[in-house]
């Protein structure tokens, strides 16, 4: 599954972890320190063992270190012991390289030399309990007397009650290797074992280290979908705070997320939260819902479209579908007024909101695009549509600017058939109907006329590699005259892509690009 990338709330997460390093920085380390010369011989024999490959100057990097130390004192103490370790690519050029490392930090899992991505969290608790379900196997079987430690082994635990020879054990199993990197799967055959449970197989039974502590599964065992719904649907509190730590589970969960903004100690929090909770029971495995620091994460509350500036306030997020739901006044009765917006939300009756700047009037060559004329602009039938999505403080667009103003005068002649337009994406969201979400600045996309598939521009930033690009996949004959191309404007390299400076909330682990800035 992917995300866009990550947060507001993960800068802040990063400064106070970078801090948190300075605290805590000790002499003797737990981390194996892997070169070019070592790294084989470290690696390869062991049959489970993480690597971070990264670099000293990468924030990221710096934020991750303590918790990183702290992973690899703790999960030295299991038994077997899970090796911890690190390679420096500043100083290992041609190893990280041979390792396809793309950014820093980047995290594999080795099993025997052979990796794979780490897709787990980024803080201490989190690394120690992703490895240990790494250590055991997919699904474990577990016998009467092991069951009650098992139980505890992780925040969510599944464990299928089936006698030995069950159908639907293969049906738990595909559950359990699919999802094996989320939660601890096992399997207790033992009927006594069972019976002590309380438990009359065939069943499947979550134990959590939250909310109730057991919850049985009602649907079908040989229903693969219904499981993993199950899965998802219970292995969150019913409303936790959501911080930087916690998100990625959210953003997985592949549900809405509702919010619920308030100060700390906010005079009505209390009681909010009673009454959300019963929404949230009404609403499980439909939406999410969290409360959330409104004072440290008021960029997320503006990249909800909130204002931001008076709480509390309530707003959902479609994180898939990238939509918005905010909901600004929620009057004297707080839980009430959320209530009948999710039941509006779950019903379809809300309109996602769009950030909008209002329609100009347009008096130079290149479109000024705003979200809320984007479908009628972008979808004319009759135009090719060229478009920079860009961010006013981006140096990269800035250096695009003349270049693409003479663009948009080398086919101002042939308007009626192509459209040169620009759309600050700061101030304006992207229309669902567009199918993507900007990443980057400037992110530039074609869409030929008569369709709805956009292209994505890749080529040389300069007139020539506009007009080429247009030329060749455009539907119009929207041919322009070479030598009339103006090759005096600045030139930019396609490579050269800014992120933004408020990223949106996302889950794709924050990462320094590979040389620094
Ligand atoms: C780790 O190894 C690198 C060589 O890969 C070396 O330059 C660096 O000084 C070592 N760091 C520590 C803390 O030993
Ligand atoms: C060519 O582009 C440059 C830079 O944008 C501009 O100053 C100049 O006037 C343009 N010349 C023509 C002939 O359009």
């Amino acid at each position: 599954m992917r995300f866009p990338s990550r947060s507001a709330l993960l800068a802040t997460a990063a400064t106070a972890a970078t801090l948190a390093g300075v605290a805590c920085a000790h002499d003797t380390s737990d981390v194996i320190n892997l070169s070019k010369d070592s790294f084989k011989s470290v690696v390869d024999p062991e049959p489970l063992i993480l690597v971070e490959f990264f670099a000293p100057w990468c924030g990221h990097c710096k934020a991750l270190a303590p918790h990183y130390e702290e992973s690899a004192t703790a999960l030295l103490k299991e038994s077997p012991p899970i090796k911890i370790a690190k390679v420096d690519c500043t100083v290992e050029e041609d190893l990280c390289a041979s390792q396809d490392i793309q950014g820093y930090p980047t995290l594999k899992v080795f099993r025997n030399g052979t990796p794979a991505e780490y897709t787990g969290p980024r803080k201490a608790d989190g690394i120690i309990s992703y490895m240990k379900k790494q250590a055991l196997p997919s699904l474990s079987k577990v016998s009467a007397a092991e069951l009650a430690d098992f139980k505890t082994k992780d925040r969510v635990v599944a464990v299928a009650y089936l006698p030995e020879q069950s159908s639907h054990l293969s049906t738990f199993s595909k559950v359990a290797d699919k999802h094996r990197d989320a939660y601890v799967f096992g399997h207790v055959a033992d009927a006594e074992a069972a019976k002590a449970a309380g438990v009359t197989p065939p069943a499947v039974v979550l134990y959590r280290s939250f909310d109730e502590p057991e919850i049985k599964y009602t649907g079908p065992i040989d229903d693969e979908e219904g499981l993993e719904d199950f899965l998802k649907a219970q292995s969150v509190p019913l409303v936790d705070e959501v911080g930087p730590e916690n998100f990625m589970t959210y953003a997985e969960a592949g549900i809405p997320l509702a919010y619920y903004f308030t100060e700390v100690n906010g005079a009505n929090k209390d009681a909010d939260l009673k009454a959300i909770r019963e929404t949230a029971q009404k609403y499980r495995g439909k939406v999410n819902f969290v409360w959330i620091d409104a004072d440290k994460f008021v960029n997320h509350a503006k990249s909800l479209n909130l204002a931001g500036e008076s709480w509390p306030a309530f707003a959902i997020q479609d994180i898939q579908g990238g939509q918005k739901f905010p909901l600004e006044k929620l009057g004297s009765d707080a839980g009430k007024a959320i209530a009948s917006f999710v039941e509006d939300f779950v019903g379809g009756k809300l309109v996602a909101s769009i950030k909008s700047e209002p329609i100009q009037e347009q008096t130079g060559p290149v479109h000024v695009l705003v979200a809320d004329e984007f479908d009628k602009i972008v979808y004319d039938d009759k135009k090719d549509v060229l478009v920079e999505f860009y961010a006013p403080w981006c140096g990269h667009c800035k250096k695009l600017a003349p270049t693409w103003d003479t663009l948009g005068e080398r086919y101002a002649s042939i308007k009626d058939k192509i459209t040169i337009a620009k759309m600050d994406a700061t101030t304006n969201d992207i229309p669902p109907s567009a199918g993507f979400q900007v990443q980057s600045f400037p992110t530039i996309k074609f869409k030929p006329a008569g369709g709805r598939e956009w292209l994505d521009f890749n080529g040389d930033r300069t007139i020539e590699g506009f007009v080429e690009f247009i030329s060749l996949n455009a539907k119009n004959d929207v041919k322009v005259d070479p030598s009339a191309v103006n090759s005096t404007a600045a030139k930019t390299e396609a490579e050269q892509h800014e992120k933004p400076k408020h990223e949106e909330v996302s889950s794709a682990p924050a990462l320094c690009a590979r040389s620094p800035r």
